[in-house]
């Protein structure tokens, strides 16, 4: 007899199957006992009727233990009240391994108890959601490129100089050299995207951030496009078109999974093109507007961004904010050099910034010129700098932290529930 998956259970209505998996819930009646069995791809409730069984099957389907390892063999049937639309019939069940006292009871814990339980916790039908989504995202933002001719050019980890500025950066020994965690694949990016035209990477990325916010992981996934002869214009189209597909294969394949999170998903079937695109200075105007007292030149923080998004019904697009508080790589504004060519795409319902971009500087003498200004060693960046002097063209690109659209998508308050094994501040085990 053919070992079935639950997901797959409706193509044997009416036949005799085998399921393995693990006990999520039991419950009994006198005669009966209700099994749910979960095997990764659904969950299904077994009914042991103790008229159609053996009795010490009964009795072990009556004493089976939360999280226990089983297999059970019975007879597919309709079931128009389950969520999955079928039961099984039972006829036999085997224990493969008796789980004791597992931790996560299905009453409420606290978040400690379930982070320092994450291996088990993943268990669990909404964390189960979640990493099912996160996977329809991955897999959709890899075919969006494919389907676009883009060039997947992973980047290092391990590398000779920051990114993104020398404050988070994780630094570790390299036979004797200093090296460091990435932080972003960028820079590397840049110089795949001048052999390929259109490329992306995507790889974990390395923050040391000393924040303990909801939004801020260690460790996270960040991909990243790069184009040539793109302009901030283009970034923006590319990054709402992006964000578009993304979460249309989302509402069209995680509707379970979505439910299961209770997420409001008219809020996503509302994420449609054009997103609304603001200059930082606009920005400002609307945070002063609003009681929020941040001044031309100050960083646009968490709550700024949620200040922000809560005047839109989708993801907003920031442009040119000034260039004092960007990064070394992004182009002046040659209208006002004052402003970096950079945009920030933030999220709606205060999920802050999911999308940070920008055109980058293709000119030698100037590059050299932001490098020193920031205080960066020019010697390390003397490779990244021979693309400005071999065919150098205007180019643009960004970055999407996976957990940050996860968070959204998902409506999560906290990324630790979007990565399998969150690494943050306070965090490195399990
Ligand atoms: O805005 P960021 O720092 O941009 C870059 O790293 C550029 N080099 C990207 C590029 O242009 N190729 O980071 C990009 C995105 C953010 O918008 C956010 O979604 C995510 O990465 N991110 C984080 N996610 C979780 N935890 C953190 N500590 C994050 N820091 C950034
Ligand atoms: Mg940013």
């Amino acid at each position: 007899m053919a070992r079935v998956y639950i997901k797959h259970i409706g193509e044997h209505l009416g036949k005799q199957v085998v399921l393995k998996g693990w006990l999520y819930n039991k419950r009994s009646s006198g005669k009966l006992v209700f099994l749910q069995l979960r095997d990764g791809t659904g969950i299904i409730q077994c009914v042991v009727f103790k008229g159609d069984v053996k009795e010490e099957v009964f009795n072990l389907a009556d004493s089976l233990t939360q999280e226990s390892s089983i297999e059970i063999t019975g007879i597919v049937k309709e079931d128009k009240r389950s969520p999955i639309g079928f039961e099984i019939g039972v006829s036999d069940v085997k224990l493969l391994h008796a789980s004791k006292d597992y931790p996560i009871s299905p009453k409420e814990h606290g978040t400690a108890f379930l982070m320092d339980n994450r291996h088990l916790w993943l268990r669990s039908s909404r964390q189960v959601a979640i990493l099912k989504i996160r996977d329809e995202i991955i897999f959709s933002i890899r075919e969006y490129f494919k389907n676009n001719d883009f060039t997947l050019v992973d980047s290092p980890i391990l590398t000779p100089a920051a990114c993104e500025g020398t404050s988070t950066l994780f630094e570790t020994d390299y036979f004797g050299e200093k090296a460091f965690l990435s932080q972003s694949g960028q820079l590397y990016g840049e110089a795949s995207a001048m052999a390929l035209g259109k490329i992306y990477c995507f790889g974990p990325t390395f923050r040391a951030e000393k924040s303990k916010t909801r939004r801020h992981l260690t460790e996270f996934w960040m991909v990243e496009p790069e184009v040539a002869f793109n302009t901030l214009d283009d970034d923006m189209d590319l990054a709402e078109d992006f964000i578009c597909y993304i979460v249309g294969k989302v509402l069209k394949n995680c509707q379970a999974e979505l439910k299961t999170l209770e997420r409001d998903i008219s809020k996503l079937e509302n994420i449609k093109k054009p997103f609304p695109r603001i200059s930082y200075t606009e920005a400002i105007e609307i945070l002063n507007k609003n009681g929020n007292p941040t001044e031309w030149g100050g960083d646009i923080g968490g709550d700024e961004e949620t200040i922000i998004s809560q005047q839109f019904d989708r993801p907003v697009m920031i442009h040119r904010y000034p260039a004092a508080i960007k990064a070394f790589y992004m182009k002046r504004d040659p209208k006002d050099p004052r402003l970096a060519l950079a945009v920030d795409v933030i999220g709606p319902e205060g999920y802050g910034e999911i999308i940070g971009g920008s055109e980058r500087e293709e000119d030698y003498d100037t590059l050299v010129t932001r490098i020193k200004e920031q205080g960066l060693p020019p010697e390390a960046f003397d490779w990244y700098l021979d693309l400005r002097k071999y065919g150098s063209v205007p180019h643009s690109g960004f970055g999407m932290g996976i957990e940050r659209m996860v968070s959204w998508v998902c409506g999560l308050h906290h990324v630790r529930e979007t990565i399998p094994f969150p690494r943050l501040m306070d965090r490195l085990k399990p």
